[in-house]
C-alpha cells in the first residue's frame, strides 16, 4: 500500500538524493543519558550532519540524544532540503529507553512472552515520546554457545521461546498503528544465524546445513516477521562462505520471495564494507554493489551507498529500477510512521521528560525483574530470608553502588537512576542500619585487603548474601569469553567467605549462563539474577525476602564446565550416550564429568515443593489430521504459594534423520497455593512434530514419540509414549 505521492517523489529525485534515502548515519552528537543536550555544545560534526540533511544525503540518524537536536536536524530536512523528505530517527532501544528493563535474555527466563510485549510497549512509549521512530530491536538470534557475548540480547537457546518472544516484542514495539506517537518500528536482527558463530567468537564464520538453519536459527526471525516487523538488519557473519550482507539467497530469495517480507533491510553498521575483509568484495564500490544487489536496501554508517550507488546506476552495474524499489520501501515506511504528515510527531521536548521514568514504568521494571530471577538452588529452604532477627552481610563487587545495574547495550539508561542491591535489601529489612556491606573484591582484579574485610563481615553476620559475577562490560558485542566462569578474584572471595561457615546465598550477576565452580557451586542457595535494569535491587530483594516466590526458568543451560560449550539441551544423542549414573568409558562425555548441564534449560525452583504425577495421553495414537492431549497433575506440597512453569517436551525415537533428545513444544505458568493441585493439559498436533529432513520443506514422519511433562529439559518429570500414524 505505497501512497501515490511516494512514486511522484521518486520521479523527481536525483540519483544522489535516492542514494541519500538509503544512507543511515550514527548521530554526530552522540547518545547518552542526559535528557536535553545544548545544541551550542554539540560541536562541528553536528553542523556537518545538519548540512547533510539539507543536501538530501541522509535518510536518518541513529543513537542521537534528545528531541532538541532531532528537531534541528528534522527542520533542516523538511524545510531546507530540495525534496523535503523527513528523516527517520533510530536507536538501539534494546531493553528499555530511560527506564531499563531486564536484559532480553533475562526476561525470557520469565517464560512469559506477554511480559516482554508489555516491556517493549513501555520502552516504545518512552522512546517514541523522545523522538525515536525506529528501534534496532528485537535481536532474535538463537544462541547455543555461552561463550558468545551477544546471547545477552537475545532469546536464549530454545526455538519455541525464541519464536514466542520475538513475536511478543515486535507486537509491543509496533502495536497495531505505526503512526502512534507511542509506538515505533521494530527491526528483526541479525539476519541471519549471527548466534551460530564458530566457537562463540563474535563476528565469526557460520558453516551450517540448510536444514539446521531452517529448523533452529531461522525460526525466531520468521516469527518476528509474521508478527509484522517491517525492518530487518543483516548480520555480520558469513553463512557457508557468503557474508549475510551479500547473500541474495538470504536477503531476497528467502526473505522476500519465500517469506513475503515487504519492509526494508538495513546493513549492520559497516557490514557492507566489511565484505572486503571477509574476502568477498574487492573494494568499497564492489561492496556497495554486492550488498545492494543482494537485497540490503539501506547502508548503515559506511557511507558506501551514497558514495557509489549513483555511479553504479549510471554505469549500468545496478539497475535504476532496483534503486527505485529500495527507495520506495524506505519512503513507504516513513509514510507508515506518519512522518510525511507530521515529521515532528514524535519529537517533543516536553513529552520526552514527561514520559521518562514514570512510576508505572518503574513498577513494570520491578515486576519484570523479579519474574526474570531464577532460583537455581535452595538447600534446607535457606531462602526466603527473614526480614528481621538475622544479621546479613552483603558482600561482593555488586553488593552496592551505582554500577552494573542497567546492563549491557543501553544507550539512554542511567545507573545513577537505578536501585542497587544494598538499597533494595535495606528497604525490606527491619534493622536498616544493621546491614554489613563489604566489596571484598574487584570484578576482575583483587581488592587489597578486601578478602580480609569480607571474612570479618561474614564472621559478624548470621547469613551472607554474596553478590558476584560478571560486570556489564563482560557480555554484549565483542565480549566473547573463553572461560565462562566467575572471575578468579571473586572466586577466591567466595572460597574465603564460604570457609567462615555461615550460610551463603549467592546472587549472581551475569549476561550469559555460567559454569559455576567450587564455593560458588556449593553454596546452599543460588539466585541467577542477570542484569535487571532500573529496579535491580528492589526486584532481587522481593525474591530474597519472599515478597515474591521465584518463578523464572533458565533460557540457557548452565554447563558444568566452560569446555562443554556449545552446550544446549536439544542436542542429538550420539551412538554412545552416557546413561545417568556412574560415567562409562567409551561413551560420550568429557573426562570426569557427565554429559549433562549443571542446571539445564528450563530449570528453576520456587518457594513451594512441586510434584509431578499421572501423565495421561488422551489417545495412544495421533493421526496426521488429528490431535492428542497430554496432561499431568502438578501439586504444590510445600508451605508457600508458588508459580510453576510446566513444560512439555517431545522426542521422536527414529526418523529419516536423527532427532534431538528433547524439544520444548509447549509450556504453561500456573499458580499453586500450598496443597493445591492442577491438571495441566497440552494439545499436540502433527504439525508440532515437523522437522527439516532434507532441503527447504518441513516434513512430519510417522513413528514413536516420547512426551514428558517436566520441570526442566533434563529432569524426568512424568512421561509416556504415543505413535504418530500415517
Ligand atoms: O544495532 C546495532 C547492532 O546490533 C550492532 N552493530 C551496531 C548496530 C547499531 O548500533
Amino acid at each position: 500500500n505505497v501512497p501515490t505521492f511516494v512514486d511522484a517523489l521518486i520521479a523527481r529525485m536525483t540519483l544522489e538524493e535516492k542514494a541519500g534515502q538509503l544512507s543511515l548515519m550514527a548521530s554526530a552528537w552522540g547518545g547518552g543519558a542526559a535528557l536535553s543536550l545544548n545544541p551550542a555544545s554539540a560541536g562541528p560534526n553536528f553542523q556537518q550532519q545538519v548540512d547533510e540533511a539539507r543536501q538530501g544525503q541522509l535518510t536518518g540518524v541513529f543513537n542521537g540524544n534528545g528531541a532538541t537536536m532531532a528537531r534541528i536536524l528534522q527542520t533542516a530536512a523538511v524545510k531546507d532540503s530540495r525534496m523535503k523528505i523527513p528523516l527517520i530517527f533510530a536507536a538501539d532501544v534494546i531493553h528499555g529507553h530511560r527506564t531499563i528493563f531486564p536484559v532480553p535474555l533475562a526476561e525470557v527466563a520469565s517464560f512469559e512472552p506477554d511480559l516482554a510485549r508489555r516491556t517493549a510497549e513501555a520502552a516504545a512509549f518512552e522512546a517514541a515520546g523522545a523522538g525515536i521512530d525506529w528501534t534496532f530491536s528485537p535481536m532474535v538470534d538463537v544462541a547455543r554457545d555461552q561463550r558468545w557475548g551477544r546471547g545477552v540480547e537475545g532469546g536464549g537457546e530454545d526455538v519455541l521461546l525464541g519464536r514466542l518472544f520475538a513475536a511478543a516484542r515486535v507486537q509491543g514495539f509496533q502495536g497495531s498503528d505505526l503512526k502512534s506517537t507511542e509506538r515505533m518500528l521494530a527491526c528483526i536482527k541479525h539476519f541471519a544465524a549471527y548466534g551460530a558463530a564458530e566457537s562463540g567468537l563474535d563476528y565469526n564464520t557460520v558453516d551450517i546445513s540448510e536444514e539446521r538453519l531452517r529448523e533452529v536459527y531461522l525460526q525466531p526471525y520468521k516469527a518476528g516477521f509474521d508478527a509484522g516487523a517491517l525492518s530487518a538488519m543483516a548480520s555480520f557473519n558469513e553463512i557457508n562462505g557468503i557474508p549475510s550482507t551479500g547473500s541474495k539467497w538470504l536477503q531476497t530469495q528467502l526473505l522476500r520471495g519465500e517469506w513475503g517480507f515487504e519492509g526494508f533491510v538495513v546493513s549492520d553498521y559497516t557490514g557492507d564494507e566489511e565484505m572486503i575483509a571477509h574476502g568477498y568484495a574487492k573494494d568499497g564500490r564492489d561492496a556497495a554493489r554486492i550488498a545492494f544487489l543482494a537485497g540490503v536496501d539501506m547502508s548503515m554508517q559506511s557511507g558506501l551507498y551514497r558514495k557509489y550507488l549513483p555511479d553504479l546506476v549510471r554505469s549500468g552495474a545496478v539497475p535504476q529500477s532496483a534503486l527505485d524499489t529500495s527507495v520506495r520501501r524506505v519512503l513507504a515506511l516513513k509514510a507508515m510512521l506518519g512522518l510525511f504528515e507530521d515529521p515532528f510527531r514524535r519529537i517533543d521536548v516536553k513529552r520526552e521528560t514527561a514520559r521518562s521514568l514514570l512510576p508505572k514504568t518503574r513498577a513494570l521494571a520491578r515486576e519484570s525483574g523479579r519474574k526474570s530471577i531464577v532460583l537455581l538452588k535452595n538447600e534446607s529452604d535457606l531462602l526466603p530470608l527473614p526480614r528481621s532477627g538475622k544479621k546479613i552481610a552483603l558482600i561482593g563487587p555488586f553488593a552496592s553502588g551505582q554500577h552494573d545495574l542497567v546492563g549491557p547495550w543501553v544507550v539512554y539508561g542511567d545507573d545513577a537512576k537505578a536501585i542497587d542491591l544494598a538499597t533494595g535489601v535495606r528497604s525490606q529489612i527491619a534493622d536498616k542500619n544493621g546491614l554489613i556491606i563489604e566489596q571484598g573484591s574487584g570484578v576482575e582484579e583483587p581488592l587489597g585487603g578486601g578478602i580480609e574485610k569480607a571474612v570479618a563481615a561474614a564472621r559478624a553476620a548470621d547469613v551472607v548474601v554474596l553478590a558476584i559475577g560478571e560486570s556489564q562490560g563482560m557480555s554484549g558485542e565483542a565480549q566473547s569469553r573463553t572461560e565462562i566462569v566467575v572471575p578468579a578474584p571473586q572466586q577466591a572471595l567466595a572460597e574465603a567467605v564460604a570457609a567462615v561457615g555461615k550460610p551463603v546465598v549467592v546472587v549472581l550477576k551475569h549476561g550469559r549462563a555460567l559454569a559455576l565452580e567450587g564455593a560458588v557451586a556449593n553454596a546452599p542457595a543460588i539466585l541467577a539474577t542477570w542484569f535487571l535494569g532500573t529496579e535491580t535491587g528492589n526486584s532481587i530483594a522481593d525474591v530474597l525476602f519472599g515478597a515474591y516466590s521465584p518463578s523464572g526458568r533458565l533460557p540457557a543451560s548452565f554447563p558444568r564446565r566452560s569446555g562443554q560449550e556449545p552446550y544446549y539441551y536439544a542436542h542429538k544423542s550420539t551412538g554412545r550416550p552416557n546413561p545417568p549414573g556412574p560415567l562409562e568409558a567409551y561413551k560420550a562425555h568429557f573426562r570426569g564429568i557427565p554429559n549433562s548441564a549443571l542446571y539445564s534449560f528450563g530449570h528453576g525452583l520456587t518457594y513451594g515443593k512441586i510434584e509431578y504425577s499421572g501423565l495421561k495421553l488422551s489417545n495412544p495414537a495421533l493421526t496426521m489430521a488429528g490431535s492428542i492431549e497430554v496432561s499431568a497433575t502438578v501439586t504444590n506440597r510445600g508451605r508457600r504459594a508458588a508459580e510453576e512453569v510446566v513444560q512439555l517436551y517431545v522426542h521422536q525415537r527414529t526418523g529419516s534423520v536423527t532427532r534431538p533428545v528433547r524439544e520444548l513444544k509447549a509450556f504453561r505458568k500456573i499458580a499453586l497455593a500450598p496443597g493445591q493441585s492442577e491438571t495441566v493439559r497440552f494439545t499436540l498436533r502433527s504439525v508440532d512434530l515437523a522437522f527439516y529432513a532434507k532441503g527447504s520443506r518441513p516434513t512430519v514422519e510417522p513413528g514413536t514419540f516420547v512426551a514428558w511433562i517436566a520441570p526442566s529439559a533434563e529432569s524426568d518429570g512424568v512421561s509416556g509414549t504415543f505413535e504418530l500414524t500415517a
